[in-house]
This record gives structure tokens, C-alpha cells and sequence, in this order.
């Protein structure tokens, strides 16, 4: 699969806003650093950095309009938060209007704001994208130095626990419904990599 960003603007243009544009091209390039990390299409990762958030600055009456016409199931009622829905409801966009056809960017675009939990052979690729979301930000948050210190030295893991367990608190501080999905990430790779309180630091 080739790859020119700019044949997306007149598909990105109309649905974001500038500042949003903006942190969509930082999370293209972002994608493409780790797809060599991970050894990813980097193609396919950039695709799915530049276009996973297509729904994110549409109205809520929209995306839910936009969810019933795409027939998405719901399995938690979390996910009719925009902070969740954008991730379906963008997917089912770029498939529709943009002529995107690859499964795996699709799959991460859905599942990049946790509605799937990630933990299926496309499971890279959406771990990629969760972590690019937030090292191009729209500003700058603590921590971010320590997150893409592990995401770029190949430890994604790690930084998919931080991010998970930073992500859990952010939401809890803004009264924003964390999915269990978040919760169960969380549980998971702390089980199974036994993370002291240093480990949180941020910085
Ligand atoms: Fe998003
Ligand atoms: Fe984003």
C-alpha cells in the first residue's frame, strides 16, 4: 500500500479543525517512527496516524446518528461518550468516504480509544496508535517523556501500562466514564509485569 498524506486533505479538511489537523500529522509521523520499531507496514501505520481521528471534533448528535447508520454495537454505555464513539464512528467514515479498505487500519482506528481491547493479531498496530495519540498532542502533558522513552526503545508493554493506568486517572480527574476495558488493561499488564510506584513517575 502507497502512501501520500496529502490525498486525504480533501477527505480531513471539512471534518477537523486546524489544531486538530495539526496533532493528526504529528500522530502520522509518530506512526511512522514506531512502525520501524515494530517492524510495521509503515504505510499502513501512517494511514491509520493520520486518519484515526476523523470523528473526533464531530457533535455528539452526529456521531450517534453516524453509529445507528453504521450499525455499531455497543457493548459498555461508556461508549456513547464522544471520547470513546469518535474511534468507530471515524473508522466507519474513513472506509466510506476516504476509500479505505485495509482491515488493520480500520481495526485500530475503531479500537484506538479502548472499545476493543486490542489483544488480536492487529493488536500492534492499535498499541502503536494509542501511544502516538498521545506523544503528538495537542499540548504538551507530564509524562510524556517517560511514555515515549518506552514506546521508542521497542517496550511496549510497558508504555501501553502507563498509558492505560495514566488514562484511567485523567479520566476519573475529568468525570469522564472510564471503560472497562481501561480497567482490565490496567489489571492485566500489571499482573504480568509487576510495576513498583517508580514506575508511574512521570516525567
Ligand atoms: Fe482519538
Ligand atoms: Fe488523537
Amino acid at each position: 500500500m502507497d502512501f501520500r498524506p496529502d490525498r486525504y486533505s480533501a477527505f480531513l479538511t471539512p471534518l477537523m479543525m486546524p489544531r486538530r489537523h495539526q496533532h493528526s500529522l504529528g500522530v502520522m509521523r509518530v506512526m511512522g517512527d514506531l512502525s520501524e520499531v515494530y517492524d510495521l507496514d509503515t504505510a499502513q501505520a501512517m494511514t491509520a496516524g493520520l486518519l484515526h481521528d476523523a470523528a473526533r471534533d464531530l457533535p455528539l448528535d452526529d456521531l450517534l446518528a453516524l453509529a445507528r447508520e453504521a450499525r455499531i454495537a455497543f457493548s459498555h454505555p461508556a461508549e456513547a461518550h464522544p471520547i470513546y464513539l469518535h474511534a468507530p464512528v471515524g473508522a466507519y467514515l474513513v472506509k466510506k468516504d476516504a476509500g479505505i479498505s485495509d482491515p488493520s487500519v480500520l481495526r485500530a482506528i475503531a479500537a484506538h480509544s479502548h472499545v476493543d481491547p486490542a489483544d488480536d493479531s492487529d493488536g500492534m498496530l492499535t498499541q502503536c496508535l494509542r501511544a502516538a495519540d498521545v506523544l503528538a498532542p495537542i499540548s504538551d502533558w507530564k509524562g510524556m517523556a517517560r511514555l515515549k522513552s518506552l514506546a521508542y526503545a521497542g517496550r511496549m508493554e510497558e508504555a501501553a501500562l502507563l498509558h492505560a493506568g495514566w488514562l484511567v486517572e485523567h479520566f476519573q480527574n475529568e468525570g469522564i466514564p472510564v471503560h472497562p476495558h481501561l480497567h482490565d488493561t490496567v489489571r492485566r499488564l500489571s499482573a504480568k509485569l509487576g510495576p513498583t510506584e517508580a514506575f508511574f513517575e512521570r516525567w
